[in-house]
Order: C-alpha cells, then sequence, then structure tokens
C-alpha cells in the first residue's frame, strides 16, 4: 500500500519524505486556504520534494475550462496529478487529460458507480472519501471494499486511494481490502508507528542496556 500525505504543509511533507515512506501527496482548495500559501508556488515546491504523485485540484465546473486548468498545472512539475470532481464534466476532462498521457485524481467519490465511471474515464485514482461517509452514518469501508470487488471484477488499472482517512484504524481496514494507497493528514501516518508496549520495552531494553556499562559507538 502507497502512503500520501494529504497537506499542502511543506514543512510536514519535508519531514515525511525524509522518513523515506512517503509515496505521495495529495493537496486540495481547503487544505491550500489553510497552508496560507500561493497555489501554484506551493505545488510547485512541494513537487520537487516527493517523486511521487502530487495531486493538484480543478476548480471550473465546465469540462473545457477544467481541462485547461488541468494543462496549466501538469507545468508545475512531472510527478502532478490533476484532480477533478467526480461529476459527468469531470469525467470528460478525466477522458481527454489522460488521453494526453496525464495521472488523473477523480476526487469526491460516495459510491461505487461512480468509481465504476471514473475507471471507466481511464482515471488513474478514484478517491473515495471514507471519513465523510462515517460522518453521516454510512460505512466508508464498505464503499472501499465495493471497488476493490469491481475493479477486480473487470481488470480496471485505476487506483483506489482511501481519501479522508482520519484513523490509524482506517489504514488498516482500507489495506485488509486491498486499496492501492491511503492519503491521511501527517499527524495519522505518524500515529501508524505509535504502540505503548513498544515504548514500554524499549524503556525496560536501554534500562538494563544501561547497567550493563558497554557502549555499541
Ligand atoms: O483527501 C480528501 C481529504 O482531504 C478530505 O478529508 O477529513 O476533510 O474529509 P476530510
Amino acid at each position: 500500500m502507497k502512503f500520501f500525505a494529504d497537506t499542502a504543509d511543506t514543512a510536514a511533507i519535508r519531514e515525511l519524505a525524509e522518513t523515506g515512506l512517503l509515496d505521495g501527496v495529495t493537496t486540495n482548495p481547503s487544505l491550500v486556504m489553510k497552508s496560507g500559501r500561493d497555489f501554484k508556488e506551493v505545488v510547485r515546491d512541494i513537487c520537487a520534494m516527493v517523486e511521487g504523485p502530487v495531486s493538484a485540484e480543478t476548480v471550473a465546473l465546465d469540462a473545457e475550462t477544467m481541462i485547461a486548468e488541468g494543462r496549466e498545472l501538469a507545468r508545475l512539475g512531472d510527478n502532478v496529478a490533476i484532480k477533478v470532481p467526480l461529476t459527468l464534466d469531470g469525467l470528460k476532462a478525466c477522458k481527454t487529460l489522460t488521453g494526453e498521457g496525464r495521472m488523473v485524481n477523480v476526487t469526491l467519490c460516495f459510491s461505487a458507480n461512480q468509481a465504476l465511471l471514473a475507471a471507466k474515464a481511464g482515471a488513474t485514482f478514484i478517491s473515495p472519501f471514507v471519513g465523510r461517509l462515517d460522518d453521516i452514518n454510512l460505512d466508508g469501508m464498505e464503499l472501499i471494499s465495493d471497488i476493490r470487488q469491481i475493479y477486480d471484477n473487470y481488470g480496471f488499472e485505476t487506483q483506489i486511494l482511501a481519501a479522508s482517512i482520519r484513523t490509524v484504524n482506517h489504514v488498516s481496514e482500507a489495506a485488509k481490502i486491498g486499496a492501492d494507497v491511503a492519503t491521511m493528514p501527517p499527524e495519522v501516518i505518524k500515529k501508524l508507528a505509535a504502540h505503548p508496549l513498544t515504548d514500554k520495552g524499549l524503556d525496560a531494553f536501554l534500562k538494563d542496556w544501561e547497567k550493563t556499562g558497554q557502549k555499541i559507538l
């Protein structure tokens, strides 16, 4: 499973990139707003920081303008994945942009049928929003599972990018189902490594090591 950081915070991205565990980044207009930075400038910076796909979202509602925005965003880095919304215009833009050899991430997916359409439009990534379905008492993971089954039935190569991930349990559940990617806030990525028994065990080992009076270096 690939890990993407869902943020436009370059300091957090740099820190995660240094671990060698970061496979890409996703942004959206809300995250850009939160960063307080110029959109194009921040995308350019992120693209230079990570080798993997960096999703940058279009904001037009009609296909023609969306395509023009997508082409403009693709100029910001070789690893830009153009993000378009799951609307008929978004799907049309997806078909054109992937036809030009560009990566496209179809976002705001909330149903299996929407994911089926995105795959038919040749999407590189489909982004089902797990947390936002859970928010309204629906089952986000059930959607990931349905999409996995449908894509496997037909051999679609569109990658399932589990988005709106809020908890570490979301990550392991999505991994069990076979989502290709999980995009999550940096703090969730960091929490994946944490376990109280790891901390307790390490503490005990270090105390005993100190008693030996030895050094490795
Ligand atoms: O990847 C989509 C994500 O940014 C949305 O997350 O927590 O706002 O639903 P959230």
